[in-house]
Protein backbone atom coordinates (compact mmCIF):
# COMPACT_ATOMS: atom_id res chain seq x y z
CA UNK A 1 0.00 0.00 0.00
CA UNK A 2 1.15 3.46 -0.50
CA UNK A 3 0.48 6.96 0.55
CA UNK A 4 1.68 9.81 -1.11
CA UNK A 5 3.08 12.68 1.88
CA UNK A 6 3.45 15.77 0.91
CA UNK A 7 5.27 18.76 2.47
CA UNK A 8 6.68 21.76 1.03
CA UNK A 9 6.56 20.44 -2.54
CA UNK A 10 8.49 17.92 -1.90
CA UNK A 11 7.14 14.07 -1.70
CA UNK A 12 7.99 10.98 -0.26
CA UNK A 13 6.32 7.36 0.03
CA UNK A 14 6.48 4.44 2.24
CA UNK A 15 5.95 1.18 1.36
CA UNK A 16 4.67 -0.29 4.02
CA UNK A 17 4.01 0.72 8.17
CA UNK A 18 6.74 -1.66 10.21
CA UNK A 19 9.05 -0.06 12.08
CA UNK A 20 11.89 -0.31 10.03
CA UNK A 21 10.58 2.06 7.47
CA UNK A 22 10.10 4.65 10.22
CA UNK A 23 13.85 5.96 9.09
CA UNK A 24 12.61 6.86 5.68
CA UNK A 25 9.34 8.14 6.73
CA UNK A 26 11.09 10.45 9.35
CA UNK A 27 12.75 12.84 6.55
CA UNK A 28 8.93 13.25 5.59
CA UNK A 29 7.15 16.17 7.90
CA UNK A 30 3.65 15.96 8.65
CA UNK A 31 1.31 15.01 6.22
CA UNK A 32 -1.02 16.90 4.65
CA UNK A 33 -4.41 16.08 3.02
CA UNK A 34 -5.65 18.52 0.32
CA UNK A 35 -6.15 18.54 -2.81
CA UNK A 36 -3.86 16.50 -5.06
CA UNK A 37 -2.72 14.28 -1.33
CA UNK A 38 -5.19 11.35 -0.44
CA UNK A 39 -5.94 10.97 2.97
CA UNK A 40 -4.54 8.39 5.06
CA UNK A 41 -6.75 5.76 6.97
CA UNK A 42 -7.29 6.58 10.32
CA UNK A 43 -5.43 3.58 11.61
CA UNK A 44 -2.07 4.95 9.77
CA UNK A 45 -3.13 8.65 11.47
CA UNK A 46 -3.37 7.24 14.80
CA UNK A 47 -0.23 4.80 14.59
CA UNK A 48 1.86 8.13 13.52
CA UNK A 49 0.16 9.93 16.85
CA UNK A 50 0.92 7.57 18.87
CA UNK A 51 4.47 6.12 17.86
CA UNK A 52 6.07 9.39 16.23
CA UNK A 53 7.23 12.22 18.01
CA UNK A 54 7.33 15.71 16.26
CA UNK A 55 10.80 16.10 14.81
CA UNK A 56 13.10 18.96 16.76
CA UNK A 57 13.39 21.02 13.59
CA UNK A 58 14.99 25.02 13.42
CA UNK A 59 13.08 27.42 11.26
CA UNK A 60 14.50 29.30 8.56
CA UNK A 61 13.93 32.71 10.43
CA UNK A 62 17.28 34.32 11.47
CA UNK A 63 18.11 35.45 15.12
CA UNK A 64 17.74 39.19 15.44
CA UNK A 65 21.43 39.31 16.45
CA UNK A 66 21.12 41.93 19.31
CA UNK A 67 19.71 39.77 21.28
CA UNK A 68 23.07 37.36 20.57
CA UNK A 69 24.94 40.18 22.68
CA UNK A 70 23.06 40.12 25.88
CA UNK A 71 24.69 38.45 28.80
CA UNK A 72 21.26 37.05 29.52
CA UNK A 73 19.36 38.10 32.65
CA UNK A 74 22.66 36.78 34.83
CA UNK A 75 22.22 38.36 37.71
CA UNK A 76 19.07 36.78 39.72
CA UNK A 77 18.76 33.54 37.65
CA UNK A 78 22.58 33.08 39.25
CA UNK A 79 21.80 34.29 42.76
CA UNK A 80 18.52 31.70 42.48
CA UNK A 81 21.23 29.03 41.34
CA UNK A 82 23.15 29.84 44.27
CA UNK A 83 20.74 30.13 46.95
CA UNK A 84 19.31 26.48 45.30
CA UNK A 85 22.60 25.19 46.03
CA UNK A 86 23.15 26.38 49.62
CA UNK A 87 19.74 24.90 50.44
CA UNK A 88 20.44 21.43 49.00
CA UNK A 89 23.73 21.60 51.27
CA UNK A 90 21.84 22.94 53.95
CA UNK A 91 17.89 22.13 54.17
CA UNK A 92 17.49 23.11 57.34
CA UNK A 93 18.77 26.61 56.69
CA UNK A 94 15.63 29.16 56.88
CA UNK A 95 17.55 32.13 55.12
CA UNK A 96 15.89 35.44 55.21
CA UNK A 97 16.19 37.70 51.78
CA UNK A 98 17.04 41.25 51.28
CA UNK A 99 17.64 40.44 47.68
CA UNK A 100 14.71 41.01 45.49
CA UNK A 101 13.75 44.89 45.13
CA UNK A 102 9.49 43.40 45.05
CA UNK A 103 7.32 45.14 48.02
CA UNK A 104 5.95 42.55 50.48
CA UNK A 105 2.93 44.29 52.67
CA UNK A 106 -0.18 44.47 51.47
CA UNK A 107 -2.34 47.20 49.73
CA UNK A 108 -3.58 48.94 51.93
CA UNK A 109 -7.51 49.04 52.37
CA UNK A 110 -8.48 52.51 51.13
CA UNK A 111 -6.40 52.07 47.55
CA UNK A 112 -7.24 48.12 47.14
CA UNK A 113 -11.36 49.51 47.57
CA UNK A 114 -10.03 51.63 44.64
CA UNK A 115 -9.26 48.20 42.53
CA UNK A 116 -12.00 46.40 43.61
CA UNK A 117 -14.81 48.82 42.68
CA UNK A 118 -12.77 48.82 39.68
CA UNK A 119 -13.78 45.29 38.88
CA UNK A 120 -17.38 45.57 40.16
CA UNK A 121 -17.96 48.53 37.41
CA UNK A 122 -17.23 46.03 34.83
CA UNK A 123 -20.15 43.77 36.23
CA UNK A 124 -22.59 46.58 35.36
CA UNK A 125 -24.54 47.90 32.57
CA UNK A 126 -23.62 51.39 33.38
CA UNK A 127 -20.13 51.15 34.30
CA UNK A 128 -18.74 48.68 31.89
CA UNK A 129 -15.86 50.12 30.01
CA UNK A 130 -13.65 47.81 27.34
CA UNK A 131 -10.44 49.71 25.65
CA UNK A 132 -9.67 52.76 27.08
CA UNK A 133 -7.58 55.62 25.40
CA UNK A 134 -3.88 54.33 24.70
CA UNK A 135 -2.90 57.40 27.06
CA UNK A 136 -5.13 56.71 30.25
CA UNK A 137 -8.02 58.10 31.58
CA UNK A 138 -8.23 61.50 31.62
CA UNK A 139 -9.69 61.33 35.20
CA UNK A 140 -5.85 59.84 36.19
CA UNK A 141 -3.87 61.93 34.08
CA UNK A 142 -5.62 65.21 35.56
CA UNK A 143 -4.69 63.52 38.76
CA UNK A 144 -1.20 62.48 38.24
CA UNK A 145 -0.88 66.27 36.78
CA UNK A 146 -2.12 67.77 40.02
CA UNK A 147 -1.24 65.56 42.85
CA UNK A 148 2.13 64.25 41.89
CA UNK A 149 3.26 67.61 39.87
CA UNK A 150 1.64 70.50 41.37
CA UNK A 151 0.72 71.16 38.05
CA UNK A 152 3.71 71.75 36.47
CA UNK A 153 2.64 69.44 33.89
CA UNK A 154 -0.66 69.03 31.50
CA UNK A 155 -2.76 66.17 32.16
CA UNK A 156 -1.91 65.46 28.57
CA UNK A 157 1.72 65.15 28.74
CA UNK A 158 0.90 62.47 31.35
CA UNK A 159 1.05 58.93 29.80
CA UNK A 160 -0.70 56.19 32.03
CA UNK A 161 0.80 52.84 31.90
CA UNK A 162 1.46 49.62 32.90
CA UNK A 163 4.66 50.28 34.48
CA UNK A 164 8.00 52.40 34.61
CA UNK A 165 9.93 49.04 33.10
CA UNK A 166 7.27 48.62 30.10
CA UNK A 167 7.87 52.86 29.58
CA UNK A 168 11.47 52.53 29.35
CA UNK A 169 11.28 49.82 26.66
CA UNK A 170 8.66 51.42 24.18
CA UNK A 171 10.71 54.72 24.54
CA UNK A 172 13.44 52.94 23.16
CA UNK A 173 11.73 52.18 20.39
CA UNK A 174 11.13 55.39 19.81
CA UNK A 175 14.55 56.10 19.80
CA UNK A 176 15.22 53.41 17.88
CA UNK A 177 18.87 52.32 16.56
CA UNK A 178 20.48 55.62 15.55
CA UNK A 179 20.97 57.37 19.04
CA UNK A 180 24.04 57.15 21.57
CA UNK A 181 23.23 56.30 25.18
CA UNK A 182 24.58 57.25 28.69
CA UNK A 183 23.66 55.19 31.85
CA UNK A 184 25.10 55.67 35.66
CA UNK A 185 27.64 52.87 36.10
CA UNK A 186 25.95 51.58 38.51
CA UNK A 187 22.67 51.08 36.97
CA UNK A 188 19.11 49.00 36.97
CA UNK A 189 20.17 46.81 34.15
CA UNK A 190 16.80 47.60 31.61
CA UNK A 191 18.26 50.79 30.43
CA UNK A 192 21.53 48.90 29.28
CA UNK A 193 19.40 45.67 27.79
CA UNK A 194 16.73 47.82 25.94
CA UNK A 195 19.60 49.49 24.50
CA UNK A 196 21.16 46.50 23.48
CA UNK A 197 17.58 44.85 22.24
CA UNK A 198 17.13 47.76 19.69
CA UNK A 199 20.40 47.79 18.00
CA UNK A 200 22.10 50.95 19.87
CA UNK A 201 25.31 49.05 20.99
CA UNK A 202 28.06 46.85 19.68
CA UNK A 203 29.00 43.77 21.71
CA UNK A 204 30.40 43.63 25.08
CA UNK A 205 33.88 43.73 26.14
CA UNK A 206 34.33 40.95 27.87
CA UNK A 207 37.31 42.59 30.12
CA UNK A 208 35.55 45.95 30.87
CA UNK A 209 32.15 44.33 31.13
CA UNK A 210 31.00 47.28 29.20
CA UNK A 211 28.89 47.54 25.99
CA UNK A 212 30.62 49.12 23.36
CA UNK A 213 28.15 52.50 22.29
CA UNK A 214 27.66 52.85 25.65
CA UNK A 215 28.74 55.65 27.77
CA UNK A 216 29.00 54.78 31.47
CA UNK A 217 28.82 57.33 33.78
CA UNK A 218 30.54 56.28 36.78
CA UNK A 219 28.90 56.64 40.66
CA UNK A 220 30.68 55.87 43.47
CA UNK A 221 31.36 57.19 47.57
CA UNK A 222 34.08 59.12 45.51
CA UNK A 223 32.19 61.04 43.40
CA UNK A 224 28.73 61.45 45.81
CA UNK A 225 27.11 58.94 43.46
CA UNK A 226 26.92 61.39 40.86
CA UNK A 227 28.80 61.20 37.74
CA UNK A 228 31.23 64.29 37.05
CA UNK A 229 29.99 65.40 33.90
CA UNK A 230 33.08 67.10 32.39
CA UNK A 231 34.46 63.47 32.03
CA UNK A 232 31.15 62.48 30.37
CA UNK A 233 31.04 63.11 26.61
CA UNK A 234 28.18 63.65 24.54
CA UNK A 235 25.09 61.26 23.94
CA UNK A 236 22.15 62.08 22.33
CA UNK A 237 20.04 60.17 25.47
CA UNK A 238 21.31 60.48 29.05
CA UNK A 239 19.24 57.62 31.64
CA UNK A 240 19.53 58.44 35.03
CA UNK A 241 17.77 57.64 38.26
CA UNK A 242 16.62 58.79 41.65
CA UNK A 243 16.47 57.96 44.07
CA UNK A 244 18.70 55.64 42.71
CA UNK A 245 18.78 51.47 42.00
CA UNK A 246 20.75 50.45 43.48
CA UNK A 247 23.59 52.71 45.41
CA UNK A 248 20.18 54.44 47.03
CA UNK A 249 21.88 57.85 46.28
CA UNK A 250 19.33 60.89 45.64
CA UNK A 251 20.46 63.68 43.77
CA UNK A 252 20.42 66.84 45.35
CA UNK A 253 18.46 69.76 43.50
CA UNK A 254 22.07 71.04 42.74
CA UNK A 255 23.13 68.29 40.62
CA UNK A 256 19.99 67.72 38.78
CA UNK A 257 20.34 71.87 37.90
CA UNK A 258 24.00 70.37 36.55
CA UNK A 259 22.40 67.47 35.00
CA UNK A 260 19.78 69.60 33.26
CA UNK A 261 22.43 72.47 32.23
CA UNK A 262 24.69 69.53 30.78
CA UNK A 263 21.86 68.16 28.83
CA UNK A 264 20.57 70.93 27.50
CA UNK A 265 24.27 72.26 26.51
CA UNK A 266 24.80 69.07 24.20
CA UNK A 267 21.02 68.97 23.08
CA UNK A 268 20.41 65.54 24.56
CA UNK A 269 17.45 64.22 26.43
CA UNK A 270 17.33 63.15 29.74
CA UNK A 271 15.08 59.95 30.74
CA UNK A 272 14.77 60.39 34.31
CA UNK A 273 13.32 57.10 36.05
CA UNK A 274 11.55 58.43 39.13
CA UNK A 275 9.98 55.26 40.36
CA UNK A 276 11.50 55.51 43.83
CA UNK A 277 10.58 59.14 44.51
CA UNK A 278 7.98 58.73 47.35
CA UNK A 279 11.08 57.26 49.60
CA UNK A 280 12.69 60.93 49.47
CA UNK A 281 12.34 62.07 53.30
CA UNK A 282 14.48 65.42 53.01
CA UNK A 283 12.51 68.42 51.54
CA UNK A 284 15.37 69.85 49.71
CA UNK A 285 15.73 66.84 47.32
CA UNK A 286 13.60 67.03 44.61
CA UNK A 287 11.40 64.23 43.60
CA UNK A 288 11.15 65.30 40.33
CA UNK A 289 13.16 66.62 37.54
CA UNK A 290 10.33 68.60 35.95
CA UNK A 291 11.22 70.34 38.86
CA UNK A 292 14.18 71.97 37.50
CA UNK A 293 14.09 75.22 35.48
CA UNK A 294 14.28 73.99 31.61
CA UNK A 295 13.55 70.52 31.78
CA UNK A 296 10.56 70.99 30.28
CA UNK A 297 12.51 71.28 27.00
CA UNK A 298 15.15 67.88 27.68
CA UNK A 299 13.69 65.55 29.45
CA UNK A 300 10.91 62.55 30.23
CA UNK A 301 9.97 61.49 33.44
CA UNK A 302 8.92 57.65 34.05
CA UNK A 303 7.32 56.93 37.60
CA UNK A 304 5.45 54.05 38.78
CA UNK A 305 2.64 53.18 41.07
CA UNK A 306 4.92 49.34 41.29
CA UNK A 307 6.98 50.74 44.70
CA UNK A 308 4.37 54.17 45.83
CA UNK A 309 1.08 51.53 46.51
CA UNK A 310 2.59 47.67 46.53
CA UNK A 311 1.52 47.34 42.94
CA UNK A 312 4.10 45.71 41.44
CA UNK A 313 2.07 42.78 40.27
CA UNK A 314 -1.14 45.04 39.83
CA UNK A 315 0.90 46.90 37.39
CA UNK A 316 0.39 50.95 36.83
CA UNK A 317 2.98 53.65 36.27
CA UNK A 318 3.16 56.70 34.00
CA UNK A 319 5.77 58.88 31.71
CA UNK A 320 5.64 62.68 31.72
CA UNK A 321 6.61 63.52 28.03
CA UNK A 322 6.38 67.28 27.99
CA UNK A 323 4.95 69.03 24.71
CA UNK A 324 7.72 71.41 24.68
CA UNK A 325 10.55 68.25 24.41
CA UNK A 326 11.23 68.12 20.90
CA UNK A 327 13.36 66.41 18.45
CA UNK A 328 15.99 67.97 16.16
CA UNK A 329 13.68 68.38 13.06
CA UNK A 330 11.00 69.92 15.56
CA UNK A 331 8.45 66.84 16.05
CA UNK A 332 7.39 66.67 19.52
CA UNK A 333 8.53 63.54 21.10
CA UNK A 334 5.00 62.93 22.75
CA UNK A 335 3.76 62.37 19.27
CA UNK A 336 6.14 59.58 18.58
CA UNK A 337 5.82 58.01 22.23
CA UNK A 338 1.54 58.67 21.55
CA UNK A 339 1.83 57.01 18.95
CA UNK A 340 4.29 53.63 20.16
CA UNK A 341 1.37 53.66 23.43
CA UNK A 342 -1.50 53.35 21.03
CA UNK A 343 0.31 50.96 18.45
CA UNK A 344 2.68 49.01 20.84
CA UNK A 345 -0.11 49.08 24.14
CA UNK A 346 -3.83 49.10 24.31
CA UNK A 347 -4.19 51.43 27.47
CA UNK A 348 -3.35 50.62 31.18
CA UNK A 349 -6.07 48.08 32.91
CA UNK A 350 -9.53 49.83 33.52
CA UNK A 351 -9.14 48.12 36.83
CA UNK A 352 -5.80 49.32 37.83
CA UNK A 353 -6.30 52.94 36.51
CA UNK A 354 -9.36 53.10 39.30
CA UNK A 355 -6.84 51.69 41.93
CA UNK A 356 -4.43 54.47 40.69
CA UNK A 357 -7.02 56.94 41.05
CA UNK A 358 -7.34 55.71 45.12
CA UNK A 359 -3.96 56.18 45.49
CA UNK A 360 -3.62 59.84 44.57
CA UNK A 361 -7.13 61.09 46.74
CA UNK A 362 -6.64 62.22 50.35
CA UNK A 363 -6.79 58.57 52.13
CA UNK A 364 -5.05 57.21 49.16
CA UNK A 365 -2.30 59.53 49.48
CA UNK A 366 -2.01 58.80 53.59
CA UNK A 367 -1.94 55.29 52.85
CA UNK A 368 0.62 55.39 50.54
CA UNK A 369 2.65 57.65 53.26
CA UNK A 370 2.02 55.18 56.08
CA UNK A 371 3.43 52.02 53.75
CA UNK A 372 6.60 54.31 52.65
CA UNK A 373 7.09 55.28 56.36
CA UNK A 374 7.23 51.07 57.08
CA UNK A 375 9.90 50.58 54.18
CA UNK A 376 11.96 53.55 55.16
CA UNK A 377 12.28 52.65 59.02
CA UNK A 378 13.33 48.94 57.80
CA UNK A 379 16.08 51.12 55.71
CA UNK A 380 16.88 52.93 58.46
CA UNK A 381 17.25 49.77 60.52
CA UNK A 382 19.64 48.03 58.35
CA UNK A 383 21.69 51.27 57.43
CA UNK A 384 21.98 52.10 61.24
CA UNK A 385 22.88 48.07 61.70
CA UNK A 386 25.53 47.69 59.11
CA UNK A 387 27.04 51.19 59.86
CA UNK A 388 27.32 50.44 63.97
CA UNK A 389 29.82 46.80 62.67
CA UNK A 390 32.12 49.34 60.78
CA UNK A 391 30.78 48.82 57.36
CA UNK A 392 30.85 51.72 55.01
CA UNK A 393 26.95 52.15 54.29
CA UNK A 394 25.38 54.31 51.78
CA UNK A 395 21.62 55.05 50.71
CA UNK A 396 19.20 54.37 52.89
CA UNK A 397 17.89 58.03 54.07
CA UNK A 398 15.98 58.55 50.77
CA UNK A 399 15.31 55.16 48.97
CA UNK A 400 15.03 51.40 50.15
CA UNK A 401 18.33 50.48 49.33
CA UNK A 402 21.47 49.90 51.13
CA UNK A 403 24.64 49.97 49.15
CA UNK A 404 27.48 48.61 51.40
CA UNK A 405 31.00 49.33 49.88
CA UNK A 406 33.40 46.15 50.73
CA UNK A 407 36.20 47.93 49.14
CA UNK A 408 38.60 45.56 47.08
CA UNK A 409 36.31 42.34 47.36
CA UNK A 410 34.35 40.87 45.05
CA UNK A 411 31.06 41.54 45.49
CA UNK A 412 30.03 37.89 44.70
CA UNK A 413 32.73 36.72 47.33
CA UNK A 414 30.80 39.04 49.91
CA UNK A 415 27.56 37.46 48.96
CA UNK A 416 28.48 34.20 49.59
CA UNK A 417 29.96 35.23 52.67
CA UNK A 418 26.14 36.65 53.96
CA UNK A 419 24.75 33.65 52.36
CA UNK A 420 27.06 31.44 54.10
CA UNK A 421 27.89 32.70 57.43
CA UNK A 422 24.22 34.40 57.48
CA UNK A 423 21.84 32.72 55.85
CA UNK A 424 20.56 35.67 54.12
CA UNK A 425 20.55 36.23 50.49
CA UNK A 426 21.95 39.62 49.08
CA UNK A 427 21.93 41.05 45.44
CA UNK A 428 26.26 41.88 44.20
CA UNK A 429 26.59 44.96 42.87
CA UNK A 430 28.55 43.94 40.14
CA UNK A 431 25.45 42.71 38.44
CA UNK A 432 24.54 46.47 37.97
CA UNK A 433 27.11 47.62 36.22
CA UNK A 434 31.23 47.10 36.94
CA UNK A 435 31.17 50.03 39.28
CA UNK A 436 28.89 48.09 41.13
CA UNK A 437 32.37 45.39 41.75
CA UNK A 438 32.81 45.77 45.82
CA UNK A 439 28.91 47.02 46.59
CA UNK A 440 26.53 44.56 47.19
CA UNK A 441 22.94 45.95 47.75
CA UNK A 442 20.51 45.48 50.68
CA UNK A 443 16.79 45.84 50.18
CA UNK A 444 14.60 47.42 52.61
CA UNK A 445 11.24 45.50 51.07
CA UNK A 446 11.38 42.80 53.07
CA UNK A 447 9.08 42.11 56.08
CA UNK A 448 10.30 44.51 59.27
CA UNK A 449 10.93 40.61 61.28
CA UNK A 450 12.94 39.75 58.35
CA UNK A 451 15.06 42.69 58.41
CA UNK A 452 15.30 42.74 62.48
CA UNK A 453 16.37 38.88 62.34
CA UNK A 454 18.77 38.99 58.95
CA UNK A 455 21.02 42.01 61.45
CA UNK A 456 21.10 40.08 64.56
CA UNK A 457 22.43 37.43 62.37
CA UNK A 458 24.66 39.73 61.01
CA UNK A 459 25.91 41.13 64.11
CA UNK A 460 26.52 38.09 65.47
CA UNK A 461 28.37 36.99 62.86
CA UNK A 462 30.29 40.12 62.19
CA UNK A 463 30.29 41.42 66.00
CA UNK A 464 33.35 43.42 66.26
CA UNK A 465 34.99 43.41 63.18
CA UNK A 466 35.61 47.24 62.61
CA UNK A 467 37.37 46.42 59.21
CA UNK A 468 35.02 44.80 56.84
CA UNK A 469 37.40 44.70 53.75
CA UNK A 470 39.54 42.36 56.04
CA UNK A 471 36.41 40.21 56.91
CA UNK A 472 37.06 36.54 54.62
CA UNK A 473 34.57 33.31 54.96
C1 LIG B 1 14.74 51.98 38.83
C2 LIG B 1 13.54 51.17 38.50
N1 LIG B 1 12.73 51.60 37.52
C3 LIG B 1 11.64 50.89 37.18
C4 LIG B 1 11.33 49.71 37.82
C5 LIG B 1 10.15 48.91 37.37
O1 LIG B 1 8.99 49.53 37.68
P1 LIG B 1 7.59 48.92 37.23
O2 LIG B 1 7.20 47.91 38.25
O3 LIG B 1 6.69 50.10 37.22
O4 LIG B 1 7.76 48.33 35.88
C6 LIG B 1 12.14 49.25 38.84
C7 LIG B 1 11.80 47.98 39.52
O5 LIG B 1 12.49 47.44 40.33
C8 LIG B 1 13.28 49.99 39.18
O6 LIG B 1 14.12 49.58 40.14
Amino acid sequence: MFVSWVHSGISCWKGSFVDADLSLERRCYAPLVGPGTRAQPRRVRRRRQQQQPLLAMTTQVQRNENFSKLQGGYLFPEIARRRRQYLERHPEASLISLGIGDTTQPIPPHICSGLTHGAQRLGTKEGYSGYGDGEGLYALRQRIASSIYGDRVKPEDVFVSDGAKCDIARIQMVFGNQVTVAVQDPSYPVYVDTAVMVGQTGRIDASTQQYDGIVYMRCDAANDFFPDLRQVPRTDIIFFCSPNNPTGAAASRAQLEELVAFARYNGSIIVYDAAYAPFIRDPSVPRSILEIDGAHECAIEVNSFSKYAGFTGVRLGWTVVPSTLRFADGTPVAKDFGRVMNTAFNGASNIAQQGGLACLDDAGRAEIERLIDYYIENARLLREGMESLGFSVHGGRNAPYIWVHMPGRSSWDVFTEFLERCQVVTVPGAGFGPAGYDYVRLSAFAPREACREAMRRIQEAFGGVTDPARVSV
